[in-house]
């Protein structure tokens, strides 16, 4: 990991990226609790997250560019995300970053950095 670069850059940049993303998706589809939250046909979803985890990483700024302010909790609000539900989405990201072979600290850091909107996202109580 090279403290000086992006996230985005450390994970290898657009390609790094989408690598992540597939990986991610194919882990949440088959999640018990998670897959049936999101639709059936997920490339969608797969390109938006492409587009916003490049630019929360530090790289280019695509998910504004084509969808506007973010304003990622409020288009979060019609999925029902328990604190288990989160915890759950940062598990597969984490089996995410390590089938794709990110190595530490990168790994933790970027685990860190998702922490905190997982959470926030939280819309509704344990169920
Ligand atoms: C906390 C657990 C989370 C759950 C259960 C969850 C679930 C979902 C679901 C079901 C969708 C698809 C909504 C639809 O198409 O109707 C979605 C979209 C999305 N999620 Fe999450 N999500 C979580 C956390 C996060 C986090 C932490 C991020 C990024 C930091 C994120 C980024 C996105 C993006 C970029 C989209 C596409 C938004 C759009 O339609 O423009 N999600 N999420």
């Amino acid at each position: 990991m090279n403290p000086n670069d992006s996230i985005y850059d450390n994970l290898g940049g657009s390609e790094g990226v989408h690598r992540l993303v597939e990986s991610f998706y194919a882990k949440v589809q088959i999640h018990p609790q998670l897959g049936p939250l999101f639709p059936a046909d997920i490339t969608p979803v797969m390109e938006k997250q492409y587009q916003f985890l490049s630019q929360f990483f530090g790289g280019p700024a695509l998910y504004s560019e084509l969808h506007g302010h973010p304003m990622m909790r409020a288009r979060h609000m019609h999925v029902p995300i328990t604190p288990e539900r989160a915890e759950e989405w940062l598990d597969c990201m984490k089996e995410a970053l390590e089938e794709t072979g990110v190595e530490e600290p990168l790994r933790s850091f970027v685990l860190s950095r998702l922490a905190g909107p997982a959470h926030h996202f939280v819309n509704m109580p344990q169920e």
